[in-house]
């Protein structure tokens, strides 16, 4: 039977902090062997071309997770048209397996998740790249979904200090300043011009911008800057000025992304990858910058990091009763 859990199931029974520790051990499982995790496949649903009209696309994205002994899939897009029309611009749904026997345990609202382990894969590699650190600044470009669980992630492993957001609306930064202050322990400053936000000991670029739209020389030395939006949203001088790359999985980050069109250039191969946020996790690799290194970190998101996710929902959904099954076999 598998057990079907909606948005606000999910919700009901994993915090922020849960996320972040899933997603450390998950990394952790990468960096040692025990995880599988293909790279995503992208069925375009005229996201880069006129057909079909629907201004979106849908990945699959399958994943065994050692640690939790669980196979499954994510299957998420993004729909551009969506956010004008009141709709959020993400949907997900997750479905996992008894790697054993094949038989399907659960069906999960992924939306949810997404949003959640998004946040906190910024907020995990911020912490393998200043072990030393409690407290950091951030630059945010991007105040929508994302943005939010960026904040909130990081607000689990370092106290804010400072964060300065630009969005092209102003309205939603201010509207993300009023929400997301009392959540951190600094002040939220809301930045008329793009190049003030990017200023901090962190750089988040969230945004559906395919512009390349962040300049080499706001790439300032000692930021850690990550590209996080899943289209082009820094210019290829800023990238390749850089002193070190981080990526979660290195076949996906040279296919989607910010590094895409660099590495179909053969600007970037997988030699200028210095570590795996896994290797960074598992201890076999470490990044030895000085305070004025600039360091790129890409976390283009993978199944994994869903499929662990949600395996803890499902067993706690398991231990609750919460029991809206369904046998698909019937
Ligand atoms: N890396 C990952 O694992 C991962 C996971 C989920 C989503 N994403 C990506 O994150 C991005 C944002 O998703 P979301 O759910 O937050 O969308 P959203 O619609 O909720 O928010 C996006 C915000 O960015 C703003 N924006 C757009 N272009 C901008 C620009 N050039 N400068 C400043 N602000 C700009 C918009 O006004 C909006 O407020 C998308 O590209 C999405 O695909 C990545």
């Amino acid at each position: 039977m598998a057990r079907l859990l909606c948005r606000s199931d999910v919700e009901s029974l994993i915090s922020m902090r849960d996320v972040v520790e899933i997603l450390d051990k998950t990394y952790r499982g990468m960096g040692e062997g025990t995880v599988i995790n293909p790279a995503k496949g992208t069925l375009d649903l005229g996201e880069s071309g006129p057909f079909p009209p629907y201004h979106a696309d849908i990945n699959s994205m399958p994943a065994y997770v050692g640690w939790v002994d669980t196979a499954g899939i994510k299957w998420a897009g993004g729909w551009m048209d969506n956010p004008a029309q009141g709709l959020p611009y993400v949907s997900a749904i997750i479905v996992l397996v008894n790697p054993r026997n094949g038989i399907f345990t659960g069906v999960l609202d992924g939306t949810h998740i997404t949003n959640m382990r998004t946040g906190a894969q910024t907020a995990v590699a911020l912490k393998y790249l200043y072990p030393e650190r409690k407290s950091v600044t951030l630059g945010l470009f991007g105040a929508g979904v994302q943005g939010r669980t960026q904040t909130e992630a990081i607000a689990e492993v370092f106290s804010i200090d400072e964060l300065r957001v630009y969005d092209l609306h102003p309205e939603a930064a201010e509207r993300f300043r009023r929400e997301m202050e009392p959540k951190i322990t600094g002040k939220i400053t809301v930045c008329a011009r793009p190049e003030e936000a990017a200023v901090g000991d962190a750089v988040i670029t969230v945004t559906h911008a395919k512009d390349g739209f962040f300049r080499k020389e706001w790439f300032a030395p000692g930021t850690v800057l990550f590209p996080m939006g899943s289209y082009k949203e820094c210019r290829d001088e800023a990238l390749l000025s850089a002193d070190f790359i981080v990526v979660d999985h290195i076949a996906q980050c040279l296919h989607r992304g910010a590094l895409k069109e660099l590495a179909e250039a053969g600007k970037i191969t997988e030699d200028s990858i210095d570590a795996t946020l896994g290797e960074l996790a598992a201890g076999t690799k470490k990044i030895t910058a000085s305070p004025d290194s600039r360091i790129l970190c890409i976390p283009i998101g993978t199944g994994a990091m869903d499929v662990a996710v949600a395996s803890v929902v499902l067993h706690r959904a398991e231990e609750r009763n919460i029991d809206q099954c369904f046998d698909f076999a019937l």
